[in-house]
């Protein structure tokens, strides 16, 4: 087992398979696969995505973006989505990627990352904590949590 981490816009090959991610394992969301694809082309600091590898072979991404589709802009940058491969599941590869999000937000100048979701009990556990509630565009009620920027010494 020889686990990376990868930025997509280093490492652009790896975008097929994060969409096939998407596809498989989080609704096939349109605004999913336009995000990935703005990591690539942007020329902003922001989107960015963050690859896990094992053994060179994709098994889970999370973005850090600007904003979910939510009613309010003032939560910036976000932490997500956050996707591991089903059968990759449990082995704490959810919490490197959420850990490396936030040292890879402090690189980029942030010292606060917030992230939108309805999983109870999950994000709490790596440092997160719930600050409000806030709606997807559309009216869906999502909670939002909060975590420091982690600073390399
Ligand atoms: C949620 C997800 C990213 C977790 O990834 P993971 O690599 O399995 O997570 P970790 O190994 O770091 O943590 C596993 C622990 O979290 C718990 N957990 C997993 N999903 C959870 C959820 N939805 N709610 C609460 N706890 C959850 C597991 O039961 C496990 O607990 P244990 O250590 O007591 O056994 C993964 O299940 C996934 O990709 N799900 C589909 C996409 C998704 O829902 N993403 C998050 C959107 S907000």
């Amino acid at each position: 087992m020889t686990l990376q981490i990868l930025s997509l816009r280093d490492n652009p090959e790896l975008i097929g398979a994060c969409h096939g991610l998407v596809r498989d394992w989080f609704f096939d969301f349109d605004v999913i696969h336009k995000q990935l694809d703005d990591t690539l082309s942007s020329l902003d600091k922001l989107p960015q995505a963050y690859v896990l590898t094992d053994g060179g072979a994709p098994v889970g991404w999370v973005g850090l973006c600007v904003n979910d589709p939510i009613e309010t802009d003032e939560y910036t940058p976000i932490v997500g989505p956050l996707m591991i491969a089903e059968s990759e599941r449990n082995r704490g590869y959810g919490a490197l990627l959420l850990y490396h999000a936030r040292r890879a937000a402090a690189t980029l100048g942030f010292d606060t990352v917030y992230l939108t979701s309805s999983h109870v009990g999950y994000y709490e556990r790596f440092g997160f904590r719930e600050i409000g509630m806030t709606r997807y565009i559309g009216g869906k009620p999502t909670k939002v949590y909060t975590a420091q920027a982690i600073k390399e010494n």
